[in-house]
């Protein structure tokens, strides 16, 4: 039995915010600069440089890729000082390189930590999501009803009208058919062109006005909203989607054996976890980063899933 330090999320999460929030600042200068990849590099840099001063002894479980493709912050890699107790990372130092590089809502720059062997090892591939915020009874909406259904089910829940339902839906064609469903209901349904970590923390954030996400993006960004999600309350089920027979062999060298799994919020954040994120650009939940002469402004949003707490918290830094 190792003899490291337990994991003690009340001051290791005060450690995170800096990690976000380092991460955050380092792609500012980049936002709206029409290159994605210096942005995301600006922010992988300062996330991991930040990342390290922490006392853990930590691993990357959902990072940049696998290692052949990721110089830094791959899955496996050690991440901190080496002392203090072990614990797993999911971290995205940009979630929305795309919307950073063109200024647009909702860049975020997210990480989460719990024990050990608490975090899905999902691999690179997609999955299909499906989130509700808290309130509800368990499997009120579930992965094997059709979108339509799964609207009015929430519906009814609320004791409202389908067309007081929103639903998050990236904006993709292959989400055609099931948004042309979801219009049958009457839903509203506010299309996103990325973000889709932030498009889940909506559901449970009640001043977005989002009831519902709902479809396909990465899966390692899946875990980090389930990550958010069990510190905020709200339910979350995802089921992986292949496209070929090389991402079947990254999921089976992570691990997975039952392909068909819908996996819950639980399953893929299994213990404690603390989540922090900062926001790049203006959204919903967060203010972007403010650049004034001789200022740098961030804010972020701290949270711990043992108390179910939030924090927010606003960095000024003159520059
Ligand atoms: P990046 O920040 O890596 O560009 O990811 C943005 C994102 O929109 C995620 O939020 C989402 O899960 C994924 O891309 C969707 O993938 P795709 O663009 O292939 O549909």
């Amino acid at each position: 039995m190792s003899d490291a330090p337990k994991f003690h999320d009340r001051m290791l999460s005060l450690g995170l915010a800096r990690v976000s929030e380092a991460a955050a600042l380092a792609s500012a200068r980049l936002i709206g600069r029409g290159d994605e990849k210096a942005a995301d590099q600006a922010a992988v840099d300062a996330m991991r440089t930040q990342l390290n001063q922490l006392d853990i002894q930590g691993v990357v479980v959902i990072g940049e890729g696998e290692r052949d493709e990721a110089p830094m912050l791959y899955i496996g890699e050690e991440v901190g000082s080496g002392t203090g107790p072990e614990v797993d990372i999911a971290l995205d130092p940009l979630e929305g390189t795309t919307l950073t590089a063109k200024d647009m809502p909702n860049a975020l720059a997210v990480i989460a930590m719990g024990p050990r062997g608490s975090m899905l090892h999902a691999p690179d591939t997609y999955m299909d999501k499906l989130a509700i915020g808290p309130g509800f009874r368990t499997g009120v909406v579930t992965m094997d009803m059709s979108p339509g259904e799964r609207v009015s089910a929430l519906a009814a829940a609320k004791g409202c009208s389908t067309e007081d339902i929103t639903v998050c839906v990236l904006e993709r064609p292959r989400h055609e058919t099931m948004i042309a469903e979801l219009r049958t209901t009457g839903a509203a349904i506010r299309l996103i062109t990325d973000g889709d970590v932030a498009g889940v923390i909506h559901c449970a954030e009640p001043t977005t006005g989002i009831d519902m996400y709902m479809g396909t993006g990465g899966a390692p960004e899946g875990v980090l909203a389930a990550a958010a999600l069990k510190c905020m309350g709200g339910q979350m089920f995802g089921k992986l989607v292949f496209r070929n027979d090389d991402e079947k062999g990254r999921a089976k060298k992570a691990g997975i054996t039952n392909f068909d799994r819908v996996y819950t919020r639980d399953d893929m954040v299994t213990g404690d976890v603390i989540f922090a994120a900062t926001g790049v650009t203006d959204g919903s939940i967060l203010p972007g980063i403010k650049r004034e002469p001789g200022m740098l402004t961030a804010e972020t949003i701290l949270m711990r899933s043992k108390t179910g707490s939030m924090r927010r918290m606003t960095y000024r830094n003159p520059t």
